[in-house]
């Protein structure tokens, strides 16, 4: 008997869950601050190398080999790496790794996840502070400064909305893979594109199109930022992060592909269209409209504030100026959240994929186990300091770098180029030449070896030194938390071996 897996149930319906995966507050929030932060231009030629580079080898690989295992009824980096190693105790256990590495992001994401839903709503009524009309940036975001923080300090009205978020996302993934997951990005992903292109026209056309200098600034591509170790370090690691590269999460969607599926064309759809939504409608909305109306100067000066400072105190202090200030204000955090619950669905999904494959859980309790755990550390990014930023750092910076060169090693030396080419080209219309597998087995791997070592010599021990008993405290979490899916990888390997075998 086969194991009976769930599928998407339509191909459009593939590609836009996919997309859905990958286009995130990564693509509105993060990209535009990185980029401002870095120079513009002088970020962009990096970013693109690193896509071509790393991100669509990376891309093909987790779609080809999650196509693969999905055949073998693995849908998890646990049962997935298994696969290449007689599902050996301790090949299953660094699989886990790449389910650990998806939760620990979303214990954060989901709670960012939840102020943009908050924002929309009190946006709607009404209920966020009042605009200050200023050229000054910090008159004009002084309000939503401190709307922010009093907010994001334990309050009830921020509670309300975070355990909205939450049940939602418990309730989608409940409904399954074609009934809940596919359906949400059915709805959500034509939305989120109308949505992100009409902000982006706003954006643009502020001050009498003074939004464009914004864009040029982006645009604006020259080399000075190939020689800056940082960059590279920091343009690489968007790739990974907006492409949802590098834990095992695209490989997990595409696990539940029918058989016969043209992965190639599924995987470069969802490149494509998160590329579309980064560098097209992300670069159009956030830094535009800050050049609009607070100009060049002040762009950079916000973006080392951070990612937050951008999207959830200049936006709005920005669009509630406008006419029809709150309805825009709302449209902005709606699309955030959107293109958040889209990709934390697909965060979580890949333990849900553990439970099921691994320790032949039913769907309700491999979801009802799933959420506790993410309920649980999502309360502690919430309530812990430095805990959010500690687990992004490991969890969506470090550990992404880590194990997608071990998906390489793995998925193309010990699979063999030649297998992992047969299996990219059957079923494809797209017949990749096989010189792009070498870049992707030699040139790509280095690459990440050379971006580790910047990593390494530029930020690592720096980070290494700073002394706070709460970043310990998150690190000893994540440690822990990894050594648990290590156990459940090893326990469950007995049932998965008495399965049927195929
Ligand atoms: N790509 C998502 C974004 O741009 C974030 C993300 C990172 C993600 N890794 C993921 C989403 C894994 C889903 C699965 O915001
Ligand atoms: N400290 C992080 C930053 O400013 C916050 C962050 C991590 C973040 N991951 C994110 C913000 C994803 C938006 C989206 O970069």
């Amino acid at each position: 008997m086969k194991p009976q897996r769930e599928t998407w149930g339509t191909k459009i319906g593939l590609i836009l869950a996919a997309a859905g995966n990958a286009v995130g507050l990564g693509n509105l929030l993060r990209f535009p601050s990185k980029a401002a932060l870095y120079g513009g231009g002088a970020f962009m030629l990096p970013y693109f190398i690193s896509l071509i580079l790393l991100g669509l080898p990376v891309m093909l690989i987790e779609w080809v080999i999650g196509r693969y295992a999905g055949r073998y009824g693995h849908g998890s980096m646990t049962g997935i790496i298994g696969l290449f190693f007689k599902q050996a105790s301790w090949a299953r256990a660094l699989g886990s790794l790449g389910v650990a590495i998806p939760i620990l992001i979303v214990m954060y994401y989901i709670y960012i996840e939840s102020w943009t839903l908050g924002f929309a709503f009190l946006s709607l009524f009404g209920m966020m502070p009042e605009p200050v009309s200023s050229p000054d940036p910090k008159v004009a975001m002084d309000p939503y400064l401190k709307f922010f923080k009093e907010y994001t300090s334990p309050s009830l009205l921020a509670g309300f909305f975070f355990w909205i978020t939450l049940f939602i996302n418990w309730i989608i993934l409940q409904r399954g893979i074609a009934r809940g997951i596919e359906i949400t990005a059915k709805i959500g992903m034509p939305l989120l594109i109308i949505m992100g292109i009409f902000l982006g026209v706003i954006s643009l056309s502020t001050n009498n199109w003074a939004g464009l200098e914004g864009l040029k600034f982006i645009y604006n591509l020259n080399f000075s930022g190939l020689k800056d170790p940082m960059i590279w370090i920091e343009a690489s690691g968007q790739i990974f992060f907006t492409l949802s590269l590098g834990m095992g999460a695209i490989a997990t969607y595409a696990s539940y592909v029918k058989p016969r599926e043209d992965v190639v064309k599924a995987g470069l759809w969802t490149a494509g269209v998160n590329e579309f939504v980064e560098v097209i409608i992300g670069a159009s909305i956030a830094i535009p409209a800050a050049f609009a109306m607070f100009g060049a100067l002040a762009v950079p000066e916000l973006a080392k504030e951070g990612t937050f400072r951008i999207g959830f105190m200049t936006m709005p202090a920005i669009l509630m100026n406008l006419p029809f200030g709150q309805i825009l204000s709302f449209v902005w955090f709606m699309l955030l959240f959107i293109a958040a619950l889209t990709s934390s669905l697909a965060l979580i999904q890949p333990m849900v994929a553990l439970f099921e494959d691994e320790m032949k859980w039913s769907h309700t309790k491999s979801v009802t186990v799933s959420m506790i755990i993410v309920i649980i550390g999502a309360h502690l990014c919430a309530f812990l300091p430095h805990f959010l930023d500690e687990f992004d750092f490991w969890a969506g910076a470090v550990f992404l770098l880590i194990y997608a060169l071990l998906e390489i090693i793995i998925f193309l030396w010990v699979f063999g180029i030649n297998n992992f080419y047969q299996e990219l080209i059957r079923d494809s219309v797209i017949k990749i030449p096989k010189f792009f597998v070498y870049i992707m087995a030699i040139i790509s791997p280095l690459f990440i070896v050379l971006i580790g070592y910047f990593w390494f010599s530029e930020k690592l021990l720096e980070v290494l030194a700073e002394e706070d008993p709460y970043k310990w405290l998150a690190r000893a979490f994540i440690m822990a938390f990894i050594f648990f899916l290590g156990i459940i990888a090893i326990i469950s390997r007995k049932r998965v071996l008495e399965g049927p075998v195929l």
